[in-house]
């Protein structure tokens, strides 16, 4: 077969943020908003890329000339994962590729994570590769990393890829372990509200970056090859030997965000997930005061919803704009979303997009 339809989705954190890039732990769950790509295979060195969702007709790109800093767009991710391909040494020799795609973009729910992994999964089946899940979620962040040049982990491509219906996904992202673990708030008379602020500040890729650079930093200052390295047990010792308070500030959030991974684990495995709801409120107020990502309507969407007897917010994702994550009983989602919606009128911000998330597959070829 030289052609078919692939779908990967986007994805929401449960809890583990900012960890990724410091070796540490995520919990991800894929969702059931994804892009679909219906793909031929050619083998005359053209990729040609139309997406239902952007201006004009298709871009057409020569395999052997993609280098790098492309020219910026939605292109640069599918192009990127043709060129990682085959600069891993695929004899990837161009596609007619069609994206549709149900995933909001913007919204910090990886949308660009899921164009990657549905490109990288096609090509891999059109041209017989056989990459596994975690090799694609490699690839994907590699032409993230290098060709769009957007220093991120690799918690959204592992997400997209090897999530699996009804489960959140723990992953180690030092040795890239993964385990599937039970996730269905319904069956507990929970709800999970995702939240888009349908924000985005401006300077959120060079604070990304910021972060990042600070985070290693605070590794080096503290002798340890990533701040995962520095147990919870060990914080307040690692503390006392950092006279800058930004990096203890840092530091502080990224070893207790791993904590509060394995709280979370913990409830889940024990079948009570209604507690994981502190849990992320306690993630919440460490990215807002330590690691300083969140904002005003992330704030907003948090205190408002814990005010009107939410169990648990926070926000999810990169930061700076982008979603929050409640969780609710199932009988006060209305009423929480209700008052959300009424503190944002109230200060005459744009309304947030609401809607109910339940783990869903990850990517996989549709036929
Ligand atoms: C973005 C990045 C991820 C991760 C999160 C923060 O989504 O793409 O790799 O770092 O931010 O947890």
């Amino acid at each position: 077969m030289s052609d078919g339809v692939w779908a990967a989705p986007g994805r929401v954190n449960l809890i583990g943020e900012h960890t990724d890039y410091n070796d540490g732990f995520v919990m991800p769950f894929a969702l059931p908003h994804t892009t679909v790509a219906t793909v031929t295979r050619r083998d005359d060195g053209w990729l040609r890329l139309h997406s239902a969702d952007a201006e004009g007709g298709p871009v057409e790109l020569r395999v052997g000339d993609l280098r790098p800093g492309g020219p910026g767009g939605w292109t640069d991710y599918p192009a990127g994962v043709v060129w990682a391909l085959r600069e891993a040494g695929h004899a990837v020799d161009g596609a007619d590729i069609h994206y549709e795609s149900t995933v909001p973009t913007g919204a910090g729910l990886s949308s660009s994570a899921a164009l990657e992994v549905v490109t990288a999964l096609a090509l891999s089946d059109l041209y017989e590769l056989g990459l596994d899940r975690g090799s694609i979620a490699r690839l994907c962040r590699r032409a993230e990393n290098v060709y769009v040049g957007a220093p991120t982990g690799i918690m959204d491509q592992t997400a997209s890829a090897c999530c699996t219906e009804g489960h959140a996904l723990y992953l180690d992202t030092r040795d890239l372990t993964r385990r599937q673990i039970p996730f269905d708030p319904a069956a507990h008379g929970l709800r999970l509200l995702v939240m888009d602020t349908r924000v985005t500040h401006a300077h959120s890729e060079g604070e990304y970056g910021k972060r990042r650079t600070g985070c290693e930093a605070g590794a080096a200052a503290l002798g340890v090859n990533a701040l995962r390295d520095i147990a919870y047990d060990a914080l307040d010792t690692a503390l006392a030997r950092l006279d800058d308070g930004e990096l203890r500030r840092l530091v502080r959030h990224v070893v207790t965000e791993n904590h509060r991974v394995e709280r979370a684990i913990m409830h889940l495995e024990a079948d009570e997930a209604e507690l994981i709801g502190p849990v992320l409120s306690e993630g919440h107020v460490s990215l807002r005061d330590d690691f300083r990502v969140s904002c005003p309507e992330l704030d907003l969407v948090v205190d408002s919803a814990l005010a009107a007897g939410a169990l648990g917010a926070r926000m999810t994702g990169g930061g700076f704009g982008g979603s929050a994550v409640v969780l609710t009983r199932t009988s006060s989602a209305d009423r929480v979303s209700k008052a959300v919606l009424e503190a944002f009128a109230a200060q005459s911000r744009i309304a947030p997009r609401i809607f109910t998330a339940t783990a869903a597959a990850g990517a996989r070829r549709l036929s």
